[in-house]
């Protein structure tokens, strides 16, 4: 047996009971409002957590990149899936169609006519139906049509489209109040030139408590909460408990009194902030500061710290952003105490394209 405290550093772990709690968490919240779960992979990119997902009573999952389609459909972690990302190009639209053929449903989202041609060309070329949501920016500001006619304009034209199927609408983030008033008038509009929408798709896990919010959501797509991380406490979505997946790390240096340096630099960590303060939380020393990273470097201030750690000492991080800690890694091990109780491949890291 493989205690935690034999493992090499850097090495991210996860906890496997706050998985298991943050994945039922969030399915009974879901539940309790009749919203489908289908959540994102894109935090764990590991086909094992999926199925647990499922098991749980998610309908699906959702994929950022086809790479990641391909990753799960060949583990058969889900026959469901729905891809939130505008498809452009004759290499990756022929391999949609492929996976279009081996799933029980595959749906992607788009913003434009121009990817809604390539869609329709690829439709009619590999003989497939490709069914579709039309994504909304209600406020974030990436992709999406900007208004709720835009939506529905959109709607209109692609609907004439071979071989497309429209499915409903999409956002990402859910707040409120810009998306509700958005995504209710898109609705409206809808409804009024006799277009159905059976699918009404939000997201994001600090919205997730607040889904209340949102009644005509038909699916929901959370992906950070099965791990948690320092945003999502910071965005009061969780508790430092609640947060599954650590970086453990070597005190390799204490060159002055204050500064510490560990094992683990911006190629594990990542250097994502967004509204974080810091680059990551030291679970033993809260009050250290996290200041920055080398490649292979972390760089830590412990001047507000009392306690000092030793050289050689192992030290567990919280990361600012565990999405993209995942991506960094071959693997993660998943603990049940102090007991490595399953090394998991992260077998869609890296999947970008
Ligand atoms: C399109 C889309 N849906 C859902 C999510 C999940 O959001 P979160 O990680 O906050 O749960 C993301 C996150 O990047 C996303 O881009």
């Amino acid at each position: 047996m493989t205690r935690v405290s034999d493992l090499d550093t850097p090495a991210v772990t996860i906890d496997l009971d706050v998985v298991e709690a943050n994945i039922k968490r969030a399915q009974d919240i879901l539940d309790a409002q009749g919203i489908a779960n289908r959540p994102h992979i894109k935090t764990h990119k590991i086909p094992a957590l999926a199925k647990k997902q499922i098991a749980a009573g998610a309908v699906g999952i959702t994929c950022q990149k086809l790479g990641e389609v391909e990753v799960f459909a060949d583990a058969g972690a889900a026959d469901d899936i729905l891809l939130t990302y505008n498809i452009i190009g004759e290499s990756k639209t022929e391999r949609l169609a492929a996976l279009i053929k081996r799933l029980k449903r595959l749906a992607v989202v788009l913003d434009n006519e121009v990817v809604a041609r390539g869609l329709s060309d690829a439709a009619k070329r590999y003989g497939v139906d490709i069914r579709f949501l039309i994504e909304c920016d209600t406020g974030y500001g990436r992709n999406g049509v900007q208004s709720p006619q835009a939506a529905l304009d959109l709607a209109q034209a692609t609907m004439k489209m071979p071989g497309l199927q429209f499915e409903g609408l999409m956002t990402f983030p859910t707040a409120k109040p810009e998306t509700r008033q958005y995504l209710e008038r898109a609705l409206q509009l809808l409804k009024g030139a006799g277009i159905p929408v059976p699918v009404v798709s939000g997201g994001g896990s600090p919205s997730l408590k607040s889904v209340a919010d949102f009644p005509f959501l038909t699916e929901y797509r959370a992906g950070t909460y099965i791990y948690n991380d320092v945003m999502q406490v910071t965005a009061g979505a969780a508790t430092w408990d609640d947060c599954a997946l650590r970086v453990r790390a070597t005190v390799v240096s204490c060159p002055t009194q204050d500064r510490v340096i560990f094992d683990a630099g911006s190629k594990v960590m990542t250097y994502e902030q967004y509204y974080a303060k810091g680059f990551g939380r030291i679970v033993e020393y809260p009050d250290a500061e996290v200041t920055g990273f080398s490649e292979e470097h972390g760089n830590a201030d412990f001047s507000k710290s009392a306690k000092k750690p030793q050289i050689g000492e192992v030290v567990s991080i919280i990361p600012n952003h565990c999405c993209v800690v995942t991506n960094m890694m071959d693997e993660v091990y998943g603990i049940r105490g102090d007991r490595v109780e399953e090394v998991f491949p992260v077998a869609a890291r890296g999947k970008v394209r």
